[in-house]
């Protein structure tokens, strides 16, 4: 038994100790907004945030999030009141097929997080000379999150707004 903390609901859980994080959320929660492309670490439309930071949940076990606070992209908004990240998405058309798009919503939060914390910092500093979080900074943050409809210059206007969109606001 494990106590899993999802969206702020904790949920009491009985796995088997070997299912993904990823499989607990799909398949004992109904929490399918996270999504299975690969199950092995390579094309992120699985990420969820953990304490704040993005993971892919299909390369961590479950039974590891014990008192963890795990977020999905049924916890950050709904279709009455959208996060402005996915109202951007869908402003800018950041998506096609749709199937990778939790994963990316999800993964530029966390990316942004991260780059106001100036983490990692090679990353920026193997971009100096560019504007602050350029175009280019933005795609090798994200570049953990494969679109296999190539929406990826849509994807990164949809994240140039919804982050200059909170800069403005102070947010
Ligand atoms: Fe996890 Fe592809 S399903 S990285
Ligand atoms: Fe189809 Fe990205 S929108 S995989």
């Amino acid at each position: 038994m494990i106590t899993l903390t999802v969206n702020d609901t904790a949920y009491e859980l009985d796995l088997d100790p070997r299912t993904s994080l990823l499989d607990a959320l799909r398949d004992h929660l109904a929490l399918t907004g996270t999504k299975k492309g690969c199950d092995h670490g390579q094309c992120g439309a699985c990420t969820v945030l953990v304490n704040s930071r993005r993971i892919n949940s299909c390369l961590t076990l479950a039974v590891m999030h014990e008192g963890d606070a795990v977020t999905t992209i049924e916890g950050v908004g709904t279709p009455e009141a959208l996060h402005p990240m996915q109202a951007s998405f869908l402003d800018h058309d950041g998506f096609q097929c749709g199937y990778c798009t939790p994963g990316q919503i999800i993964s530029a939060l966390g990316m942004l997080d991260e780059f106001r914390s100036g983490w990692p910092s090679h990353v920026s500093e193997s971009l100096e000379g560019e504007p602050e979080l350029s175009n280019e900074e933005i795609s090798e943050r994200m570049s953990g999150n494969i679109c296999r409809c190539s929406a990826y210059p849509n994807i990164v206007d949809a994240i140039r707004r919804a982050r200059d969109e909170s800069v403005a606001t102070g947010g």
